[in-house]
């Protein structure tokens, strides 16, 4: 990122390609899968490394809705490949990463068949992804076991897991499992722990607490470590626009790279989103420089790609036939309060809104201007926040962590406050740290 780049023209294929590219570097809806485009999370990485490399210690890695915890599992195996590439001695078999998706659905056992389906077993090994030699014998890790055709109980996953030392099992999606299979994963995990076997499961999954999560844990606190994935930082974020630049030739001018970090408020579904809008806004220009002005097109067009879920619950929140009415002011004073003034669960008071709601409409007002607002947020017609606490002393916040930056979006491509208001406010709330911060 430079303060005043000089302007790159381009030529109309490198116009073409670098469309095209945009779209594969700048991916807000799929995780992310290779190391050099996921940015930061050294601390989770380090957490989760060092979990590995304890015997009998398991991993709950939780966190609110495309905070990135699919992204961070996915770069697992690829940060153990080249971690084990500099092991002396070598390890003396190769080391089994596997990623598995929980359903509805799911069992305990139908979960250990996916993941067990995607090992082989050649020569008193196991394997991933390899065609042996011809002459090479090469059958499924179940047959090895001896577990085909049945359901596969808790010893049967700890003997085979016993068999693949080094291991590490993730299992995303963990939530949506029901919680009489949930709690045989807490079983098998207090096995596998007191057994002390070399191998590791990360169960993964949307949840505010790992209560949440794993309800049944309560016979596993020793076995397990907790990570909670938070929002990202700022400067995590401005890494995924360097990382962008470095991939696609191209070169964000500061302030409209601090620009789109800023507004993602630490979620990394809006860096991507606005930064692929905002480089092919730079593309109709032919310009392999992103300036503000593509930034405020991005913004404009992410409004309207953003998921219609989501923009289902602004305009429901926001609807009114009196061109007067302050209902949409109010909303995005919610999401700068939301931002700046939450507790590590999200809540903000109406206390909080007062400052932001004046700066927005440009006078005093004072709580009772808005406080019937706030309640028909939480009532299903305008269902876009929660409540919690008692009267006059009710705390809110928003029913998805990913409204928020939204609102705000909305709120600068609408005209309802100028981006330099916005980033005033914000700044003076102490915006810059970014969401939330979770106990210690
Ligand atoms: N460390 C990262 N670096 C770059 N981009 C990231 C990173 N983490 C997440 N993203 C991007 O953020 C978005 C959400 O990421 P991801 O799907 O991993 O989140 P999630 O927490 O698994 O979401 P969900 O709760 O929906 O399963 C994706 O666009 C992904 O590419
Ligand atoms: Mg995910």
């Amino acid at each position: 990122m430079e303060t005043d780049p000089i302007d790159v023209p381009l030529t109309e294929p490198q116009v073409y390609t670098l469309r095209i590219q945009s779209g594969q570097v700048f991916t807000p809806r799929t995780p992310i899968s290779s190391r050099e485009l996921f940015a930061g999370r050294w601390n989770e990485i380090q957490q989760l490394v060092d979990a590995v490399n304890e015997i009998g210690l398991h991993v709950v890695l939780y966190g609110e809705r495309g905070v990135g915890k699919t992204s961070l599992a996915n770069v697992i195996p690829i940060i153990f490949e080249v971690f084990d590439a500099d092991l002396k001695p070598p390890r003396s078999a190769p080391r089994i990463t596997v990623r598995s998706n929980a359903t509805t659905s799911d069992t305990f056992s139908s979960i250990w068949e996916k993941v067990f389906d995607q090992i082989s077993w050649t020569q008193d090994m196991p394997t991933m992804g390899f065609k042996p030699k011809p002459g090479v014998e090469l059958i499924t890790l179940r047959s090895a076991y001896g577990v085909v055709d049945r359901e596969l109980t808790i010893e049967d996953v700890r003997r085979v897991l016993s068999g693949l030392p080094g291991s590490v099992f993730v299992i995303d999606e963990f939530d949506r499992l029901t919680r009489k299979h949930a709690s045989q994963f807490a079983d098998l995990i207090k096995a596998l722990s007191d057994g002390a076997i070399e191998t590791t499961i990360m169960l993964v999954g949307v949840a505010e607490t790992v209560d949440g999560l794993v309800r049944d844990h309560a016979s596993i606190p020793r076995a397990i470590t907790q990570i909670r994935l938070k929002p990202m930082l700022l400067k995590e974020l401005t890494e995924i626009l360097f990382n962008a630049e470095k991939k696609l030739g191209i070169i964000f001018e500061q302030a409209a790279g601090e620009r789109i970090a800023f507004m993602s408020q630490g979620r990394p579904h809006y860096t991507h989103l606005v930064g692929q809008l905002a480089v092919r806004a730079a593309c109709d220009r032919a310009s392999g420089v992103v300036r503000m002005a593509d930034v405020t097109k991005g913004f404009e067009q992410a409004v309207k790609a953003t998921d219609h879920m989501i923009s289902k619950l602004y305009d429901d929140a926001t609807y009114s036939s009196h061109k007067d009415a302050l209902w949409k002011q109010v909303l995005l004073a919610c999401a700068i309060s939301a931002v700046t003034e939450s507790d590590q669960n999200g809540y903000f008071t109406p206390v909080a809104v007062v400052a932001p709601l004046s700066a927005i409409l440009k006078r005093t007002i004072e709580i009772s201007t808005f406080n019937g607002h706030l309640a028909d947020f939480c009532e299903t017609k305008r269902g876009v926040l929660q409540r919690t606490g008692y009267p006059r002393a009710y705390r809110y916040r928003f029913c998805d962590p990913l409204v928020p930056p939204y609102v705000l979006m909305r709120g600068v491509s609408e005209g309802t406050i100028t981006p330099d208001t916005l980033a005033e406010v914000m700044n003076s709330r102490g915006a810059f740290s970014i969401g939330p911060e979770p106990p210690s």
